[in-house]
């Protein structure tokens, strides 16, 4: 296991419980449902460059729930830097909600100022550790608030790699002081497309740095394991993330369904499916 440092900020984070992303087609059932749901993820590029109706939204979903931004397009990867007028945007979104933490993704959705126009992963080696740091650094002079990073999936092992995935995941978190979004989903369709034992791989990352957790179903397409953020949860994702929570103090977990949506019923349900997983590991009550 990496040496590193836990920032105070980190420890001193709310336990906020289970919820899951705001998504404006579920938007009548939760803001009916507060009682099956704890807190709200809100991706910050719907909400950027809005209309002052879309803010005033903003403003009842703040009143019933805590929100976390969740950004998509900062692209901490990118060796040419962050978007200045995206990152201004960004800090004026998380000034105006008022965050416990935030969370962007260890990724670059753009290079040589081409929007590649998805996540798309970092070759694991030193010279990407320096960009994004970097990057990294250059946010946090900008937002105070702790920003936590997700791990994506990779469909290929890079030709530049010079690491494994674990070893550059906590690198970058130690140069960065930042805590993780672990993707449990990722990290199960990543073990099982490149054949690792994702428990072992976890026990690799410092615990108090995992900070908040996303799930949702895959799915294998063309013999490989995809993230189209459409399935419901297998009970092997639900296993890996008791795994987690026995692992690490995890403050919060959210539901990452993004389409193809079952019943409203379906999706409270695996809520409390994760509720009950964290009660059993005393993450919360
Ligand atoms: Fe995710």
């Amino acid at each position: 296991m990496l040496e590193t440092v836990v920032t105070p900020a980190l420890e001193l984070l709310p336990v906020l419980g289970v919820g899951m992303g705001y998504r404006d087609p579920l938007c009548n059932d939760i803001l009916r449902c507060r009682e099956k749901i704890d807190f709200l993820e809100i991706t910050a590029d719907h909400f950027l460059q809005s209309p002052t109706a879309r803010w005033r939204f903003l403003d009842r979903l703040c009143s019933k729930y805590t929100l976390i931004p969740h950004g998509l397009n900062l692209s901490l990867g990118s060796a040419e830097g962050v978007n200045v007028e995206y990152l201004n945007e960004l800090v004026e979104l998380i000034k105006y909600v008022k965050p416990p933490w935030w969370s962007e993704h260890i990724a670059f959705t753009k290079a040589g100022q081409i929007e590649i126009g998805h996540l798309s992963p970092l070759p694991f080696n030193q010279e990407s550790i320096a960009a994004f740091c970097d990057n990294v650094h250059e946010v946090q002079d900008r937002i105070e608030t702790p920003l936590i990073l997700e791990n994506i999936t990779y469909n290929v092992d890079l030709p530049w790699n010079e690491m494994e995935e674990n070893k550059f995941l906590g690198e970058l978190l130690d140069r960065t002081g930042c805590g993780l979004l672990l993707d449990v989903t990722n990290l199960f369709i990543n073990s099982q497309n490149h054949g690792y034992d994702p428990v072992e791989f976890l026990k690799t990352i410092p615990a108090e740095r995992i900070i908040q957790l996303h799930f949702v179903g895959g799915m294998i397409k063309e013999g490989k394991w995809i993230d189209n953020h459409s399935q419901n949860t297998q009970d092997d994702i639900f296993t890996l993330i008791d795994s987690v929570l026995q692992y690490a103090p995890v403050k919060g977990i959210i539901l990452e369904r993004d389409d193809n949506f079952p019943p409203f019923t379906a999706l409270t349900d695996e809520l409390e499916r994760a509720r009950n997983l964290g009660r059993k590991h005393k993450r919360w009550a």
